[in-house]
């Protein structure tokens, strides 16, 4: 059997690299590929994974005509890939869960405490010159503790944002499209926060942060009517997919006055921002650094080789999205592992 080719659409941080070279083949381009240039490496049965970034798209027609075993993806959110198209094709899909958890969510908090504090038009009035001593009204901003933060998805991350709101004395409750967590499994929440419905969470918030994965059913799951429905004083954050939010509405939201201010860390059309956006002072605009530590983005390096790897060799790996596609993926005959196609 030869050794296992990767694909490796952008170099991954160097323990990941790491791995993958002891491995196999380690396959770099000079530049992320075209959807296109992906779309043909991907037909032609060279590589056995491609190591993929949350950038690069594995649409139903990618997928129709892939000749590989698995997608290992360097994220933990996995939009980026039609999971039910690769499921069809027996097609492994992997991804980073748990080590970004508390690095996104301290990313979370500090958006809220950014936008509420007004650090930006702070720290942009200090550079240019304009501090000229202390006044009683300067930059006043929003109280965060005895506010109210509303949380969209209750998941590892949303979990994670409400321990630490907690500590600055929020008042917590969540909105999860299963129903509330049974108060058994809410382990040092118990007791602490409350699940409420929808409308409730956007009625109330003072800040209302996402924290679900983008799916066609979270697609603008905060558009025209949601933004109508916050209160005025309210503020917005997203650290989960910029998708989930209509742009547009956003920025007419902010510009009238609907809603005081958004903390963001991604964006509709990622990197392009929605025009007026970036000129709005009441917005705190992050590019998409919700786990971007040194040690967590290594840590999600080892995670993704190592998926990389067990796709390759045959062996389950650790972090799989679709355990179905383990179970029907066709067998190269004589390795025991699934095929390239
Ligand atoms: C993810 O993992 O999904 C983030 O968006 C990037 O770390």
């Amino acid at each position: 059997m030869s050794a296992p080719s990767f694909l490796v659409t952008t170099p991954l941080p160097e323990p990941g690299m790491r791995l993958l070279r002891e491995a196999g083949e380690v396959v770099v381009p000079a530049h992320p590929p075209s959807a296109e240039q992906l779309l043909q490496a991907c037909a032609s049965g060279r590589h056995d994974v491609v190591v993929a970034q949350l950038t690069d798209h594995f649409d139903e027609e990618l997928l129709a005509t892939a000749r590989i075993r698995g997608v290992s993806n360097y994220a933990v959110g996995h939009d980026n890939v039609s999971v039910p198209a690769a499921t069809r094709r027996g097609i492994l899909v992997g991804n980073t869960p748990g080590v970004l958890t508390d690095a996104t969510a301290d990313l979370a908090l500090l958006l809220i405490l950014a936008t509420a504090r007004r650090c930006v038009e702070a720290d942009a009035f200090v550079r240019a010159g304009r501090f000229d001593g202390w006044r009683p009204e300067l930059l006043l901003g929003a109280d965060v503790s005895g506010a109210t933060l509303g949380l969209a998805g209750f998941g590892r991350i949303a979990r994670a944002t409400a321990e630490r709101a907690l500590g600055f004395g929020m008042d917590v409750r969540y909105w999860a499209r299963r129903g509330p967590v049974p108060e058994a499994e809410l382990g040092a929440l118990a007791g602490r926060v409350r699940h409420a419905s929808w409308d409730e969470v956007v009625r109330e918030s003072d800040f209302l942060s996402l924290h679900v994965p983008l799916s066609p059913g979270t697609h603008h799951l905060v558009d025209a009517a949601t933004l109508r429905a916050m209160k005025p004083t309210a503020c917005l954050i997203n650290t989960a997919r910029g998708p989930v939010v209509d742009e547009h509405a956003l920025v007419e939201a902010l510009r009238t006055g609907e809603i005081a201010g958004a903390g963001l860390d991604v964006y509709e059309r990622e990197p392009a921002l929605a025009d007026g956006l970036a000129e709005l002072p009441n917005t705190t605009l992050l590019p998409h650094v919700g786990s971007a530590t040194r040690s967590v983005r290594a840590r999600m390096a080892r995670l993704c080789a190592d998926n990389a790897v067990a796709m390759a060799t045959g062996r389950r790996p650790a972090h799989l999205v679709n355990p179905e596609a383990w179970a029907q993926a066709a067998v190269t005959p004589g390795t025991g592992l699934p095929g390239r196609g």
